[in-house]
């Protein structure tokens, strides 16, 4: 697959993949492609799209198929947004600025991690004209976020994505001791205390996450930041439907690329319930193990109004910069549309749950 980019896209991300990890420094790639526990939750989210089989539609016209939808009320290409990874500096020098550009030219919307190695303001700078979002935690020093959302809204991001599954910190197996220090080159202008703003220790920062969080303090992110509110790290549906009746405009559904607790489902198993759940008072997003187009319009069918990409964005930077994470986009997207033709839909907004075996 070419991609009007500087070298030729290899066929899938498995071997996408594959480079990445020669590119990437073995810390880096420890860190980028670790899960939890044994990692089954991680492995199962792979897995588990796969178990949703297609039940094609024939002889409709597919002479003009569109990948485009809205989010948010936000023109983009395709239902594939770039998920909140930390770090981004760790794979690819120009760090989460490489992320804003290849945002823009995929046309979608990156959401830019709490643990960035680059400032809300500068990733603003770089993309001006696109719509970003900015993904927090709740820190024990509540003022601390405050001033984040209050830097979101004030830098021109169109909405907070408030992560939820920071209750502790995680048991990473693969780290050695489960900890980690990045390069002490690295700065977390978003993250670190304005106290000690050259802290490296991320794993240390982590634990300032407020375990005490709970729904009443969801509306506190849109109160500072003026900006509507997606909740992220949901997976069950009385929790999506509590978080909707707080005012919650969206809802992702996530497990964190099985990186906070192993043994949790898999995602695709519990966005049918979700979707349900939310009835469409709010829209719903989904991340985890999203490898193909082919999963994309599974997560659709299911009731999602777009995707997040995780790893598979952070090997685009990896192995070619920008220019990877474009081509990581775009192939998802040109196998989105050829799924849909393929299944005899033009339109993202077609894509139901009578596409797939046992879902209705
Ligand atoms: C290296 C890495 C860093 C991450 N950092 C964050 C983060 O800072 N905030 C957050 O909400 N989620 C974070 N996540 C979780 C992702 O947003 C997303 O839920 C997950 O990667 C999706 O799964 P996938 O990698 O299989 O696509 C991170 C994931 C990875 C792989």
């Amino acid at each position: 697959v070419t991609d009007g980019t500087s070298r030729v896209f290899p066929p899938t991300l498995a071997e996408l993949e594959a480079e990445a990890e020669v590119a990437a420094s073995p810390a880096a790639w420890d860190y980028l492609a670790h899960g939890s526990g044994d990692e089954s939750t991680m492995r199962e989210n792979v897995v588990a799209w796969t178990r949703w089989k297609l039940r094609p539609q024939v002889l409709r016209d597919m002479g003009d198929v569109r990948t485009s939808t809205t989010v948010l009320g936000i023109d983009v290409d395709a239902p594939i947004l770039i998920a909140p990874t930390a770090m981004h500096r760790f794979v690819c020098d120009d760090g989460e600025l490489a992320t804003a550009r290849a945002a823009v030219r995929a046309n979608t919307i990156y959401i830019v991690s709490m643990a960035a190695t680059t400032s809300l303001e500068a990733v603003a700078a770089e993309a001006p004209d696109s719509a970003r979002w900015a993904q927090m935690y709740m820190l024990r020093d509540r003022g601390r976020t405050r001033a984040l959302a209050e830097r979101a809204g004030a830098a021109g991001y169109r909405a907070v994505v408030a992560s939820v599954d920071g209750a502790a910190v995680p048991r990473r197996s693969r780290l050695a001791g489960g900890a980690l220090v990045p390069p002490d080159t690295f700065r977390f202008p978003n993250l670190a205390s304005p106290d000690d703003p050259h802290n490296t220790n991320l794993m240390a920062m982590v634990s300032d996450f407020d375990p005490t969080v709970t729904f009443d303090d969801l509306a506190l992110f849109e109160e500072w930041s003026g900006l509507p509110v997606v909740v992220k790290g949901v997976m069950r549906g009385d929790d999506a439907a509590r978080c909707v009746d707080a005012g919650a405009a969206a809802i992702a559904i996530s497990n964190h690329g099985g990186r906070t607790l192993d043994g949790v489902a898999a995602t695709a198993d519990v966005l049918p319930e979700i979707a349900d759940a939310v009835a469409g008072r709010a829209e719903v997003y989904v991340d985890g193990g999203i490898r193909n187009g082919v999963d994309v319009l599974r997560a659709v069918a299911l009731g999602a109004q777009a995707v997040l990409i995780g790893r598979p964005v952070l090997w685009g930077l990896a192995v070619d910069g920008a220019d990877g994470a474009v081509a990581v986009l775009h192939h998802l997207a040109e196998e989105l549309g050829r799924a849909m033709a393929l299944c005899g839909r033009d339109r993202v907004d077609l894509l139901t749950r009578d596409l797939l075996l046992g879902a209705t």
